[in-house]
């Protein structure tokens, strides 16, 4: 059996004001099964904006089923950077996870492979859990380019993470495989493809870190992942949860996504044994 825990993160992209976010994360704990004290097998975490991610550590400090992120990150401690905000800070602001590379920092605000390995080598030397995202366009999915992209992404993350001591597992890192073309659009990948991918990520990080920490790496999926859709990916046996979007905004479609990876387990995972 794995010993990898499923993770489902919602990204909440530039949404909810304060009082929406205290609302939302309100409405999720509401809807979530156990009692506040005791974490779900499930990690669930949830990505507000900056503005946002204060006031909701507070809220989250009672309750331990669900975790707080960050959606991006510089890679200074403290300095003139306008705009920025560091790692430290995240930390300090109740932040255990960040999430970095997502499609929309690359293509919007232009981030190259090697920016967004350096904030993530940045953040878990913080000691942040790290969501690094990876995923083709489709013009590259289209010309058949999809490993090769992703290699060159995860080449990058690799040069700038320091190995996992002893060849071990990689406590802080999982990467989100998130197909550009599926984000936002209502078209998520097929999951057996999905799962493919997350074969390949599996061997890079395999070839970078050696197997033990390739077998640890949690890869998630993301791109337009709903209720409706969920549990075919979290029933993959190459997948680890999810990253979700638009669906995280809602949060009763977000429990039900998270149901839906508690039932795999409740499967036992079969395909993992
Ligand atoms: P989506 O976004 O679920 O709205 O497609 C996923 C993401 O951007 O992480």
């Amino acid at each position: 059996m794995s010993a990898r825990r499923p993770l489902v993160a919602g990204n909440w992209k530039m949404h909810k004001t304060v009082g929406e976010a205290l609302g939302l994360v309100n409405s999720l704990l509401a809807l979530l099964p156990g009692e506040p004290t005791e974490p779900l097998e499930t990690e669930i975490v949830v990505c507000p904006p900056f503005t946002a991610l204060w006031p909701c550590a507070q809220r989250l400090a009672h309750d331990a089923r669900v975790r707080l992120g960050a959606q991006d990150v510089f890679w200074e401690t403290e300095g003139a950077y306008t705009g920025a905000v560091s790692p430290r800070m995240l930390a300090d602001a109740g932040c255990a996870y960040v999430i970095v590379g997502h499609s929309e920092r690359r293509a919007i605000f232009r981030e190259t492979d090697e920016e967004a390995a350096r904030k993530a080598a940045a953040a878990a030397k913080e000691g942040l859990h790290v969501i690094f995202c990876v995923g083709e366009t489709l013009e590259e999915r289209d010309a058949d380019r999809t490993r090769e992209v992703v290699a060159r992404q995860l080449a990058a993350l690799w040069a700038a993470l320091p190995a996992p001591p002893g060849g071990g597992a990689a406590p802080g890192l999982s990467v989100a495989y998130e197909p550009v073309w599926a984000i936002g659009t209502g078209r998520a990948a097929r999951p057996e493809d999905a799962a493919e991918v997350a074969g390949w990520i599996r061997e890079s990080a395999a070839a970078a870190w050696g197997r033990a920490a390739a077998e640890a790496l949690r890869v998630l999926y993301g791109g337009s992942v709903s209720p409706e859709n969920a549990a075919p990916f979290l029933q993959r046996p190459e997948l680890d949860g999810a990253l979700v979007g638009g669906k995280s905004l809602d949060a009763r479609a977000f429990a039900a996504i998270v149901a839906a990876a508690r039932d795999d387990e409740l499967q036992g995972r079969a395909a993992r044994a």
